[in-house]
């Protein structure tokens, strides 16, 4: 399952534009397949789904993510395998193209699960990735709706033109979680967070039970919405206990978790959820959640 965003999605007001978020989707949800039709991971299904979600200008992460109080981009992402519940995780990076790669390294390269900010990047460089010129992020969309939230000094989600209190949003961030044919699950986010942020201002993407989760003895989640309220109700674990707890599949525990959210925290945004069993289920509190999943090998689905 992939997602590219949850919220009104008023901006998507013509045809082209829906075909060309669901065109997106549907790649990546083939290029996943192929990953682990070839004997690929769950693990490397995600990473390489995220980052060509990342890759991709309209979502809000890596190219294309929207710009902080100082007209920066900050990004955020995480990786975890559901084998052992090993985690990578960056926050507050820039000049890597692919965030996800990086948080995959700090899981696989260091004895640590999160890493920020310039740490972070002498990390990256550690690992001998590349450094982007900021120019590769930037487009006029995301200028345009910083200027936007500037002048009515409000934060923002994403690339509509209304602030975090409206019903008229849309939640940026992208996400990946896959079940491989070996029973193993595994999620990735990654997100450029919200328009005009405090600089240093970090979401739920890179915290695990939040934004992301995999285990194998319960599921995948992978969160997009208003990360404060999805780090308030730790919304990806909440998720799992549900199935760990009370035995429940992905759709009633998912429907579980919305209303936990809901219900807890007002919570903005949506979950995308893979079982052990391999049943994928979404929720969302917004009108619309930008996703597509292939279930049990079937054909690709795509949604708003
Ligand atoms: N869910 C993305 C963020 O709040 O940063």
């Amino acid at each position: 399952m992939v997602h590219g965003g949850a919220g009104a999605l008023d901006n998507v007001k013509d045809n082209r534009t829906a075909v060309r978020y669901l065109d997106s989707i549907r790649r990546v949800l083939e290029h996943g397949r192929e990953i682990m039709t070839l004997g690929g991971s769950a693990l490397q299904a995600v990473e390489a789904c995220a980052a060509l979600l990342e890759d991709d200008p309209v979502f809000n992460a890596g190219c294309g993510s929207v710009l902080n109080e100082n007209g920066k981009v900050e990004m955020d992402a995480a990786i975890m395998d559901g084998r052992d519940l090993s985690a990578g995780a960056v926050a507050a990076v820039d000049n890597i193209a692919n965030p996800v790669q990086l948080a995959r390294f700090v899981l696989t390269e260091s004895e640590h699960v999160m890493l920020i900010s310039e740490g972070a990047m002498r990390f990256a460089d550690h690992c001998g990735m590349d450094r982007v010129p900021e120019h590769y992020f930037y487009t006029p969309d995301r200028v345009e709706q910083l200027k936007q939230a500037r002048l009515k000094h409000k934060i923002m989600l994403d690339h509509d033109d209304t602030d975090v209190d409206s019903e008229d949003q849309k939640y940026g961030t992208i996400g990946a979680i896959a079940r491989d044919p070996f029973g193993n699950l595994a999620a990735a986010t990654s997100t450029g967070g919200i328009v005009n942020k405090r600089m240093g201002r970090v979401g739920d993407s890179p915290i695990v039970g939040a934004g992301v989760y995999a285990d194998n003895e319960t599921c995948a989640v992978s969160a997009t919405g208003y990360g404060e309220d999805f780090m308030r109700s730790v919304i990806a674990k909440t998720i799992s206990d549900f199935m760990f707890m009370k035995n429940m599949n992905a759709k009633e525990a998912t429907e579980a978790g919305i209303e936990y959210l809901t219900r807890k925290v007002s919570g903005r945004g949506g979950v995308i959820v893979i079982d052990k069993d391999g049943n994928c289920s979404s929720g969302l509190t917004t009108k619309k959640m930008i996703h597509g999943w292939i279930e049990h090998g079937g054909e690709a689905m795509v949604r708003f």
